[in-house]
Protein backbone atom coordinates (compact mmCIF):
# COMPACT_ATOMS: atom_id res chain seq x y z
CA UNK A 1 0.00 0.00 0.00
CA UNK A 2 1.26 3.65 -0.67
CA UNK A 3 2.08 5.72 2.22
CA UNK A 4 0.27 3.78 5.09
CA UNK A 5 -1.75 5.12 7.53
CA UNK A 6 -1.50 8.26 8.98
CA UNK A 7 -3.72 8.56 12.02
CA UNK A 8 -3.16 5.87 14.91
CA UNK A 9 -5.98 5.28 17.79
CA UNK A 10 -4.55 3.58 21.02
CA UNK A 11 -7.12 1.45 23.30
CA UNK A 12 -6.27 1.94 26.97
CA UNK A 13 -9.82 0.20 28.42
CA UNK A 14 -8.57 0.62 32.21
CA UNK A 15 -10.85 2.36 34.53
CA UNK A 16 -11.29 3.08 38.44
CA UNK A 17 -15.04 2.40 38.41
CA UNK A 18 -17.84 1.94 35.84
CA UNK A 19 -20.31 5.03 35.07
CA UNK A 20 -23.51 3.75 34.56
CA UNK A 21 -24.24 5.75 31.31
CA UNK A 22 -20.99 4.50 29.83
CA UNK A 23 -21.20 1.52 27.19
CA UNK A 24 -17.37 2.07 25.90
CA UNK A 25 -14.47 -1.23 26.24
CA UNK A 26 -13.65 -0.77 29.25
CA UNK A 27 -12.44 -3.13 32.08
CA UNK A 28 -12.31 -2.31 36.11
CA UNK A 29 -8.69 -1.87 38.07
CA UNK A 30 -6.57 -5.30 36.93
CA UNK A 31 -3.56 -3.40 37.97
CA UNK A 32 -1.73 -6.34 37.86
CA UNK A 33 -2.53 -6.24 33.90
CA UNK A 34 -1.40 -2.93 33.21
CA UNK A 35 2.14 -4.35 31.71
CA UNK A 36 0.69 -7.27 30.20
CA UNK A 37 -1.71 -5.04 28.35
CA UNK A 38 1.24 -2.65 27.21
CA UNK A 39 3.27 -5.34 26.23
CA UNK A 40 0.39 -6.75 23.91
CA UNK A 41 -0.17 -3.07 22.60
CA UNK A 42 3.29 -2.97 21.66
CA UNK A 43 3.40 -6.33 20.02
CA UNK A 44 0.47 -5.29 17.95
CA UNK A 45 2.14 -2.49 16.45
CA UNK A 46 5.05 -4.66 15.67
CA UNK A 47 2.82 -7.04 13.44
CA UNK A 48 0.78 -4.06 11.92
CA UNK A 49 3.81 -1.95 11.82
CA UNK A 50 3.77 -1.91 7.70
CA UNK A 51 0.07 -0.57 7.69
CA UNK A 52 0.88 3.06 9.09
CA UNK A 53 3.15 5.31 7.46
CA UNK A 54 6.36 6.23 8.57
CA UNK A 55 5.55 10.31 9.36
CA UNK A 56 2.01 10.22 11.71
CA UNK A 57 -0.20 13.52 11.86
CA UNK A 58 -2.01 11.82 15.13
CA UNK A 59 -1.73 9.78 17.52
CA UNK A 60 -4.46 9.23 19.98
CA UNK A 61 -4.87 7.47 23.66
CA UNK A 62 -8.83 7.08 24.06
CA UNK A 63 -10.69 4.89 26.80
CA UNK A 64 -11.48 3.73 29.27
CA UNK A 65 -9.49 5.97 31.12
CA UNK A 66 -5.71 6.03 30.17
CA UNK A 67 -4.70 7.91 32.52
CA UNK A 68 -5.84 5.48 35.27
CA UNK A 69 -2.96 3.13 33.51
CA UNK A 70 0.17 2.48 35.78
CA UNK A 71 1.93 5.56 35.13
CA UNK A 72 4.90 3.71 34.52
CA UNK A 73 3.27 1.60 31.87
CA UNK A 74 1.53 4.68 30.40
CA UNK A 75 4.75 6.71 30.09
CA UNK A 76 6.81 3.17 28.50
CA UNK A 77 3.53 2.73 25.90
CA UNK A 78 3.79 6.49 24.98
CA UNK A 79 7.78 6.51 24.47
CA UNK A 80 7.29 3.20 22.60
CA UNK A 81 4.88 5.48 20.15
CA UNK A 82 5.48 6.74 16.99
CA UNK A 83 6.02 10.23 17.13
CA UNK A 84 3.26 12.35 15.35
CA UNK A 85 2.34 16.07 15.20
CA UNK A 86 -0.81 15.88 17.12
CA UNK A 87 -0.96 13.67 20.35
CA UNK A 88 -3.85 13.37 22.44
CA UNK A 89 -4.70 11.87 25.55
CA UNK A 90 -8.16 10.86 27.20
CA UNK A 91 -7.89 11.82 30.71
CA UNK A 92 -10.53 11.49 33.91
CA UNK A 93 -9.85 14.84 35.75
CA UNK A 94 -9.58 13.03 39.30
CA UNK A 95 -6.21 11.15 37.68
CA UNK A 96 -4.48 14.78 36.61
CA UNK A 97 -1.68 15.32 39.05
CA UNK A 98 1.34 17.93 38.50
CA UNK A 99 3.62 14.58 37.91
CA UNK A 100 1.23 13.13 35.75
CA UNK A 101 1.03 16.32 34.03
CA UNK A 102 4.30 16.59 33.76
CA UNK A 103 5.03 13.13 32.38
CA UNK A 104 2.80 13.15 29.77
CA UNK A 105 4.20 16.60 28.26
CA UNK A 106 8.00 14.90 28.88
CA UNK A 107 6.80 12.06 27.04
CA UNK A 108 5.65 14.42 23.73
CA UNK A 109 1.87 14.59 24.55
CA UNK A 110 0.83 17.93 22.97
CA UNK A 111 -3.03 17.87 23.68
CA UNK A 112 -5.36 16.17 26.55
CA UNK A 113 -8.52 15.37 26.73
CA UNK A 114 -10.69 15.93 29.96
CA UNK A 115 -13.60 14.10 30.72
CA UNK A 116 -15.54 17.25 32.87
CA UNK A 117 -19.18 16.27 31.81
CA UNK A 118 -20.52 18.43 34.06
CA UNK A 119 -19.63 21.31 37.13
CA UNK A 120 -23.38 20.08 38.83
CA UNK A 121 -22.17 17.85 42.02
CA UNK A 122 -26.01 16.60 41.80
CA UNK A 123 -25.60 15.56 37.73
CA UNK A 124 -22.19 13.83 38.54
CA UNK A 125 -23.50 11.50 40.93
CA UNK A 126 -26.43 11.02 38.66
CA UNK A 127 -23.25 10.02 36.18
CA UNK A 128 -21.54 7.92 39.23
CA UNK A 129 -18.54 10.22 38.09
CA UNK A 130 -15.68 9.85 40.25
CA UNK A 131 -14.61 13.73 39.89
CA UNK A 132 -15.77 16.90 41.48
CA UNK A 133 -15.51 19.87 39.81
CA UNK A 134 -12.85 21.53 42.22
CA UNK A 135 -11.42 18.38 40.30
CA UNK A 136 -11.84 19.35 36.60
CA UNK A 137 -10.37 23.19 37.56
CA UNK A 138 -7.02 21.35 39.45
CA UNK A 139 -6.85 19.38 36.44
CA UNK A 140 -6.71 21.92 34.02
CA UNK A 141 -4.32 24.19 36.41
CA UNK A 142 -1.96 21.46 36.22
CA UNK A 143 -2.68 20.60 32.74
CA UNK A 144 -1.44 24.60 32.15
CA UNK A 145 1.46 24.41 34.78
CA UNK A 146 3.39 21.45 33.02
CA UNK A 147 3.17 23.44 29.46
CA UNK A 148 -0.52 22.35 27.84
CA UNK A 149 -1.64 25.05 25.41
CA UNK A 150 -4.30 22.51 23.65
CA UNK A 151 -6.76 21.41 25.92
CA UNK A 152 -10.32 20.14 25.48
CA UNK A 153 -13.62 19.35 27.58
CA UNK A 154 -16.15 16.70 27.60
CA UNK A 155 -19.22 18.03 28.59
CA UNK A 156 -22.72 16.00 28.19
CA UNK A 157 -25.98 17.72 28.23
CA UNK A 158 -29.81 15.61 28.93
CA UNK A 159 -28.38 14.59 32.30
CA UNK A 160 -32.24 13.04 33.98
CA UNK A 161 -32.54 16.64 36.46
CA UNK A 162 -30.78 18.88 34.23
CA UNK A 163 -32.38 22.19 34.31
CA UNK A 164 -31.89 24.72 31.39
CA UNK A 165 -30.20 26.48 33.94
CA UNK A 166 -28.12 23.82 35.02
CA UNK A 167 -27.14 23.64 31.17
CA UNK A 168 -26.18 27.49 31.43
CA UNK A 169 -24.25 27.07 34.43
CA UNK A 170 -22.30 23.99 32.90
CA UNK A 171 -21.49 26.22 29.60
CA UNK A 172 -20.33 28.96 31.78
CA UNK A 173 -17.57 26.91 34.03
CA UNK A 174 -15.90 25.30 31.23
CA UNK A 175 -15.57 28.32 29.27
CA UNK A 176 -14.19 29.70 32.91
CA UNK A 177 -11.54 27.22 32.25
CA UNK A 178 -10.47 29.28 28.59
CA UNK A 179 -10.84 25.26 27.01
CA UNK A 180 -8.88 25.36 23.33
CA UNK A 181 -11.36 22.90 22.51
CA UNK A 182 -14.71 21.55 24.00
CA UNK A 183 -17.26 18.44 22.76
CA UNK A 184 -20.77 18.44 24.09
CA UNK A 185 -22.35 15.41 23.83
CA UNK A 186 -26.06 14.34 24.25
CA UNK A 187 -26.19 12.01 26.47
CA UNK A 188 -27.10 8.47 25.42
CA UNK A 189 -29.13 6.14 27.46
CA UNK A 190 -28.60 2.36 25.86
CA UNK A 191 -31.96 0.44 26.55
CA UNK A 192 -31.52 -2.22 28.42
CA UNK A 193 -28.79 -1.18 30.37
CA UNK A 194 -29.04 -0.44 34.51
CA UNK A 195 -28.78 3.48 33.78
CA UNK A 196 -31.42 3.34 31.98
CA UNK A 197 -33.70 1.41 34.11
CA UNK A 198 -32.75 3.77 36.50
CA UNK A 199 -33.54 6.88 35.23
CA UNK A 200 -35.64 5.87 31.98
CA UNK A 201 -38.60 7.63 33.08
CA UNK A 202 -36.90 11.12 33.59
CA UNK A 203 -35.06 10.52 30.33
CA UNK A 204 -38.42 10.24 28.44
CA UNK A 205 -39.79 13.42 30.33
CA UNK A 206 -36.69 15.73 29.15
CA UNK A 207 -36.39 14.08 25.52
CA UNK A 208 -38.52 17.09 23.71
CA UNK A 209 -36.34 19.30 25.14
CA UNK A 210 -33.48 18.51 23.70
CA UNK A 211 -33.24 20.18 20.68
CA UNK A 212 -33.28 23.63 22.30
CA UNK A 213 -30.57 22.58 25.09
CA UNK A 214 -28.58 21.64 21.70
CA UNK A 215 -29.41 25.42 20.47
CA UNK A 216 -28.20 26.92 23.93
CA UNK A 217 -24.61 24.93 23.53
CA UNK A 218 -24.29 26.29 20.19
CA UNK A 219 -25.37 29.37 20.74
CA UNK A 220 -23.48 30.33 24.36
CA UNK A 221 -20.48 28.64 22.23
CA UNK A 222 -20.10 30.74 19.39
CA UNK A 223 -20.95 33.82 21.50
CA UNK A 224 -18.14 33.37 23.37
CA UNK A 225 -16.21 33.06 19.96
CA UNK A 226 -15.52 29.53 19.65
CA UNK A 227 -16.14 27.64 16.27
CA UNK A 228 -19.50 25.09 15.69
CA UNK A 229 -16.98 22.94 13.51
CA UNK A 230 -18.41 19.60 13.71
CA UNK A 231 -21.85 19.04 15.70
CA UNK A 232 -20.53 18.45 18.58
CA UNK A 233 -17.59 20.06 18.58
CA UNK A 234 -16.36 23.38 19.12
CA UNK A 235 -12.54 25.05 19.16
CA UNK A 236 -11.31 28.81 19.80
CA UNK A 237 -9.89 30.49 17.42
CA UNK A 238 -6.00 30.92 17.96
CA UNK A 239 -4.63 34.23 18.72
CA UNK A 240 -1.36 32.55 16.53
CA UNK A 241 -3.76 31.51 13.89
CA UNK A 242 -3.25 27.79 14.96
CA UNK A 243 -5.97 25.45 13.59
CA UNK A 244 -7.77 24.09 17.01
CA UNK A 245 -9.88 21.06 15.57
CA UNK A 246 -9.22 17.93 16.53
CA UNK A 247 -6.99 16.68 13.92
CA UNK A 248 -7.53 13.02 15.34
CA UNK A 249 -11.41 12.89 14.89
CA UNK A 250 -11.38 15.23 12.05
CA UNK A 251 -9.51 12.16 10.46
CA UNK A 252 -12.09 9.87 10.73
CA UNK A 253 -14.85 12.61 9.95
CA UNK A 254 -13.03 13.13 6.40
CA UNK A 255 -12.73 9.15 5.93
CA UNK A 256 -8.94 8.97 6.30
CA UNK A 257 -7.58 5.60 7.35
CA UNK A 258 -6.51 4.73 10.75
CA UNK A 259 -5.03 1.78 12.93
CA UNK A 260 -6.64 1.05 16.06
CA UNK A 261 -4.63 -1.30 18.80
CA UNK A 262 -6.05 -2.28 21.73
CA UNK A 263 -9.54 -4.87 22.70
CA UNK A 264 -12.21 -3.09 21.02
CA UNK A 265 -10.31 -0.65 18.96
CA UNK A 266 -11.63 -0.67 15.11
CA UNK A 267 -8.79 -0.07 12.12
CA UNK A 268 -10.30 1.38 8.96
CA UNK A 269 -7.47 0.81 5.74
CA UNK A 270 -8.47 0.73 2.19
CA UNK A 271 -10.91 -1.98 1.65
CA UNK A 272 -11.16 -3.49 4.87
CA UNK A 273 -12.95 -2.63 8.88
CA UNK A 274 -11.68 -4.32 11.50
CA UNK A 275 -12.75 -4.92 14.91
CA UNK A 276 -10.48 -6.89 17.77
CA UNK A 277 -11.90 -8.48 20.44
CA UNK A 278 -13.10 -6.54 23.24
CA UNK A 279 -12.13 -9.93 25.28
CA UNK A 280 -9.28 -8.72 27.48
CA UNK A 281 -7.95 -12.32 28.54
CA UNK A 282 -8.57 -13.63 24.83
CA UNK A 283 -6.47 -10.22 23.36
CA UNK A 284 -3.40 -10.95 26.15
CA UNK A 285 -3.15 -14.43 25.41
CA UNK A 286 -2.73 -13.62 21.44
CA UNK A 287 -0.37 -11.03 21.17
CA UNK A 288 1.99 -12.97 24.01
CA UNK A 289 2.04 -16.02 21.75
CA UNK A 290 3.09 -13.53 18.79
CA UNK A 291 -0.60 -13.88 16.78
CA UNK A 292 -3.20 -11.16 16.15
CA UNK A 293 -6.06 -10.74 18.27
CA UNK A 294 -9.67 -12.50 16.92
CA UNK A 295 -11.67 -9.87 15.01
CA UNK A 296 -14.36 -9.15 13.54
CA UNK A 297 -13.54 -8.59 9.87
CA UNK A 298 -15.91 -6.21 7.49
CA UNK A 299 -15.23 -5.80 3.49
CA UNK A 300 -15.54 -2.23 2.50
CA UNK A 301 -16.15 -1.11 -0.86
CA UNK A 302 -15.85 2.67 -2.80
CA UNK A 303 -19.37 3.01 -2.29
CA UNK A 304 -19.98 2.10 1.62
CA UNK A 305 -16.96 4.61 1.84
CA UNK A 306 -18.24 7.32 -0.21
CA UNK A 307 -21.65 6.79 1.80
CA UNK A 308 -19.75 7.28 5.42
CA UNK A 309 -17.66 9.97 3.72
CA UNK A 310 -21.20 12.11 2.98
CA UNK A 311 -22.71 10.97 6.41
CA UNK A 312 -19.42 12.07 8.38
CA UNK A 313 -18.19 14.87 5.73
CA UNK A 314 -21.82 16.63 6.34
CA UNK A 315 -20.84 17.32 9.89
CA UNK A 316 -18.29 19.48 9.38
CA UNK A 317 -19.23 23.31 9.07
CA UNK A 318 -17.28 23.14 5.64
CA UNK A 319 -19.18 22.53 2.56
CA UNK A 320 -18.02 18.61 1.37
CA UNK A 321 -16.21 18.33 -2.10
CA UNK A 322 -18.38 16.08 -3.94
CA UNK A 323 -16.02 15.09 -6.83
CA UNK A 324 -16.43 11.04 -6.75
CA UNK A 325 -19.71 11.15 -4.03
CA UNK A 326 -22.73 11.95 -6.60
CA UNK A 327 -23.37 8.41 -6.54
CA UNK A 328 -23.37 8.40 -2.67
CA UNK A 329 -26.40 10.73 -3.10
CA UNK A 330 -30.32 10.49 -3.42
CA UNK A 331 -30.34 13.30 -5.70
CA UNK A 332 -34.11 13.53 -4.76
CA UNK A 333 -33.32 13.99 -1.39
CA UNK A 334 -31.02 16.89 -1.82
CA UNK A 335 -33.82 19.03 -4.07
CA UNK A 336 -36.49 17.85 -0.54
CA UNK A 337 -33.35 19.44 1.88
CA UNK A 338 -32.69 22.49 -0.35
CA UNK A 339 -36.42 22.79 -1.02
CA UNK A 340 -36.98 23.28 3.16
CA UNK A 341 -33.64 25.28 3.61
CA UNK A 342 -31.29 22.15 5.15
CA UNK A 343 -28.92 22.39 2.66
CA UNK A 344 -27.13 23.40 -0.05
CA UNK A 345 -25.95 22.11 -3.31
CA UNK A 346 -23.51 24.27 -5.13
CA UNK A 347 -22.88 21.72 -8.66
CA UNK A 348 -19.18 21.54 -6.68
CA UNK A 349 -20.05 20.84 -3.11
CA UNK A 350 -22.77 20.28 -0.50
CA UNK A 351 -23.14 21.77 2.84
CA UNK A 352 -26.23 21.91 5.60
CA UNK A 353 -27.56 25.63 6.26
CA UNK A 354 -27.08 26.14 10.35
CA UNK A 355 -30.89 24.48 10.62
CA UNK A 356 -30.12 21.62 8.80
CA UNK A 357 -26.81 21.61 10.89
CA UNK A 358 -29.61 21.37 14.03
CA UNK A 359 -31.62 18.50 12.29
CA UNK A 360 -27.99 16.72 11.53
CA UNK A 361 -28.68 12.89 11.34
CA UNK A 362 -32.39 13.44 9.81
CA UNK A 363 -31.40 15.56 7.11
CA UNK A 364 -27.71 13.29 6.12
CA UNK A 365 -30.29 10.14 6.38
CA UNK A 366 -32.52 11.97 3.33
CA UNK A 367 -29.80 12.73 1.38
CA UNK A 368 -27.68 9.94 1.35
CA UNK A 369 -28.70 7.28 -1.25
C1 LIG B 1 -14.37 7.36 25.64
S1 LIG B 1 -15.26 8.35 26.75
C2 LIG B 1 -14.15 8.20 28.08
C3 LIG B 1 -13.39 9.33 28.62
C4 LIG B 1 -13.04 9.24 30.07
N1 LIG B 1 -12.86 7.94 30.56
C5 LIG B 1 -14.10 9.91 30.91
O1 LIG B 1 -14.94 9.22 31.45
O2 LIG B 1 -14.04 11.11 31.00
C6 LIG B 1 -15.15 9.90 25.96
C7 LIG B 1 -16.34 10.79 26.15
O3 LIG B 1 -17.50 10.24 25.61
C8 LIG B 1 -18.63 10.83 26.22
N2 LIG B 1 -19.61 9.78 26.53
C9 LIG B 1 -19.38 8.58 27.09
N3 LIG B 1 -20.54 7.89 27.22
C10 LIG B 1 -21.52 8.68 26.73
C11 LIG B 1 -22.94 8.55 26.61
N4 LIG B 1 -23.58 7.45 27.00
N5 LIG B 1 -23.63 9.58 26.05
C12 LIG B 1 -23.00 10.70 25.65
N6 LIG B 1 -21.67 10.88 25.76
C13 LIG B 1 -20.93 9.89 26.29
C14 LIG B 1 -18.14 11.51 27.48
O4 LIG B 1 -18.26 12.91 27.35
C15 LIG B 1 -16.70 11.10 27.57
O5 LIG B 1 -15.87 12.08 28.12
S1 LIG C 1 -14.41 6.58 33.42
FE1 LIG C 1 -15.00 7.04 31.27
S2 LIG C 1 -14.59 5.18 30.11
FE2 LIG C 1 -14.53 4.62 32.30
S3 LIG C 1 -16.58 3.89 32.77
FE3 LIG C 1 -16.56 6.10 33.24
S4 LIG C 1 -17.23 7.11 31.33
FE4 LIG C 1 -16.67 4.99 30.80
Amino acid sequence: MIGGARHLYVHLPFCAHRCGYCDFVTVVGRSGQHRAYVDALLQELELERKLVGEQLETVFLGGGTPTFTFQQELTRLLEALPRAEEVTVEANPETVTPELAGALYATGVNRVSLGAQSFRPRLLEVLERVAQPDDVRRAVHHLRDAGFDNISLDLIYGIPGQSAADLEADLDDALALEPEHLSCYELEAKPGTRFTHAWGAELERQADAMEDYFERVVARLTDAGYRWYETANFCRADAEGRDLRARHNLAYWLGHDYLGLGIGAVSTIENRRWRNTPRLGRYLEALAAGRPPERELEPLDGEVRARERVMLGLRLDEPLPLRGLRSALDADGVVRAEQLGLAVDSGETLALTRRGRFLGGGVTAEIVA
